[in-house]
Formats: structure tokens, C-alpha cells, sequence
């Protein structure tokens, strides 16, 4: 079984107008992202911004859940948010994961758009388990991951879709989707007893 990080880019991503740019880091993505992390197993979550000033932030949530009031209040809040780990480029993220496993993780990118040489959560889910190198699953902020990301992946992820044509996820909703389709267990409910 791979052991699975993911990382949310704040850049290089893209605007509506396909320029490249740097968004800002968001106190709900740093929370919901977490849980869902904690939830479906992951090994950490990267928050990528090279903005130095936004990191204080970041630290400031993780402190405040991990070691300060929230911890005693909401402890398993804490427990997600214990995965968080700030880092200035997907390159930082990929040492880092280098460093703890051993091994170079797979790049696993992901999009709203759909387009050639996609792969099915199934494909994926089936590769997670026999993988030995880690993998590093990549969403974008803004209108999504720059090409130069998108290019360097060892695979690119099918979009989510649901049954109407409207196509605006939010990326805290988009990982949840992603993540229980690449670890749900499977449920009982309706078999028979
Ligand atoms: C606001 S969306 C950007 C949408 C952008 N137009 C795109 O093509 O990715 C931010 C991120 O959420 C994720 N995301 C949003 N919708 C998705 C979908 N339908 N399928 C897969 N990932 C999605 C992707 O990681 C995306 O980079």
C-alpha cells in the first residue's frame, strides 16, 4: 500500500484568463481539507504557498488546535490538524516526503477539465494499494493546477461529474469526492443479514 500525502497549491496556479498566479491561503481549506486527510488515512497534507507572510497563518491554526485552547476543547480537531505541513513549492513537499519514507512519491494530479490520457479513480484506487513509493495526490486553488504541475505527473485523475452540466466544485468538496472514491470501504447496509 502507498503511503498517500496530498497537497493543496496556492502556486503555481492559473486564473480565469489562464495566467499564471498565487493565490491566498484559506483558513477553511486549512481546516476541512484536514479532516477529510484524517478521515481517509493520509499520511499529511502540504499547504504550498511561497508567500512567507501567509505562513504565521497557517502556523497560528495549526498551533491553536495542535497545542493551544483548541486542543482541549475539540482534541480530534487537533488530530487532523496535526497533518498539516507548510511548505514554500511542490518541490519542498516532494523533499519532504523524500526524507520520511525514502522514496520519491508519484505525482497524482487532479482537474476539473477533462481531456486526454485520463485515468479512473478505480485504476488509481487498485495502484494505491500495490504501490510501494509513496504518492502525492496535487489540488489546485484559482481556476486550477498551472500546465507546467499538470505536465510533471505520473497520472492525472478523471474529473468529478456529477449528472447536470455545472462544473464549479469547491477544492475542499473536490478532495472529499477524491478521497472516497480512491479509499471508501465499502458499506453492509444492504446486505442481507
Ligand atoms: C476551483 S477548482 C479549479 C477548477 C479548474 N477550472 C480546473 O480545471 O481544475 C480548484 C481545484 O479543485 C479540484 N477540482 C475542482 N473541481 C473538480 C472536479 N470536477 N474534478 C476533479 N477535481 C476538481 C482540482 O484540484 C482543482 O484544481
Amino acid at each position: 500500500m502507498s503511503s498517500v500525502y496530498c497537497a493543496l497549491v496556492h502556486h503555481p496556479v492559473v486564473d480565469r484568463q489562464g495566467e499564471e498566479v498565487t493565490t491566498s491561503v484559506t483558513n477553511l481549506d486549512v481546516h476541512d481539507i484536514a479532516r477529510s486527510a484524517r478521515t481517509y488515512g493520509l499520511r499529511g497534507y502540504f499547504v504550498v504557498s511561497p508567500i512567507e507572510a501567509q505562513h504565521p497563518v497557517v502556523q497560528r491554526i495549526v498551533d491553536h488546535w495542535c497545542s493551544g485552547a483548541g486542543k482541549h476543547r475539540f482534541p480530534e480537531r487537533g488530530e487532523a490538524i496535526a497533518l498539516v505541513r507548510l511548505c514554500s513549492s511542490i518541490d519542498h513537499a516532494i523533499a519532504e516526503i523524500e526524507a520520511t519514507e525514502g522514496k520519491t512519491p508519484r505525482l497524482v494530479v487532479t482537474s476539473a477539465k477533462s481531456g486526454r490520457n485520463r485515468i479512473s479513480y478505480a485504476e488509481e484506487a487498485e495502484r494505491l494499494r500495490s504501490e510501494s513509493r509513496p504518492t502525492l495526490l496535487l489540488f489546485g486553488t484559482g481556476h486550477g493546477l498551472a500546465d507546467r504541475v499538470l505536465q510533471r505527473a505520473d497520472a492525472f485523475l478523471e474529473p468529478i461529474q456529477g449528472p447536470t452540466d455545472f462544473n464549479h466544485l469547491s477544492v475542499r468538496a473536490a478532495v472529499a469526492i477524491t478521497l472516497d472514491r480512491l479509499f471508501a470501504v465499502k458499506s453492509s447496509a444492504n446486505n442481507p443479514i
